[in-house]
């Protein structure tokens, strides 16, 4: 006899894996685009490192609220000292470019006349 498991297993598998997962956010103009990380959580890209260097040794922040797959190989404990976390800040900083968010340029008035076809750039 043929028992079919709906979903398939793989697929309850591959979600598992994925549980508490998030896409890598691009870093361009990152100074710019606080506050961080999925929940907002973070201000400043100064926490964000603090974070990173210190998540799995301090107790300065709460669990994650989803704990399957938490990166504790590459992150958490990264034993960087208060230079290298600045140093990080600064070269995060050096990824600006001249590129206008939507929100500046909204405050910048530049979205404000709509195109013939009603559109707006
Ligand atoms: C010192 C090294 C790293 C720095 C300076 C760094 C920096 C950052 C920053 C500033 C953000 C927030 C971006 C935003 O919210 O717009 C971020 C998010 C993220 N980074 Fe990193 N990152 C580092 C290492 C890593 C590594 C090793 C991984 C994975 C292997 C990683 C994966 C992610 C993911 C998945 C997010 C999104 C997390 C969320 O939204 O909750 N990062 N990173």
């Amino acid at each position: 006899m043929l028992i079919t498991v709906w979903p398939p297993i793989h697929t309850l598998i591959m979600a598992q894996m994925k549980k508490g997962k998030f896409k890598v956010p691009t870093l361009r103009n990152v100074a710019k685009t606080g506050p961080y990380l999925h929940n907002g959580l973070f201000d400043t890209l100064k926490e964000v490192v603090d974070f990173y260097n210190e998540r799995d040794i301090s107790s300065r922040w709460d669990k994650s609220e989803v704990s399957e797959n938490v990166n504790t190989e590459e992150l958490g404990d990264l034993k960087l000292s208060k230079n290298e976390v600045d140093a990080i800040v600064a070269f995060m900083k050096t990824l600006t470019d001249g590129h206008v968010l939507p929100a500046e340029s909204a405050s910048l008035g530049l979205l404000s006349a709509p195109l013939s076809s009603g559109k707006r750039l």
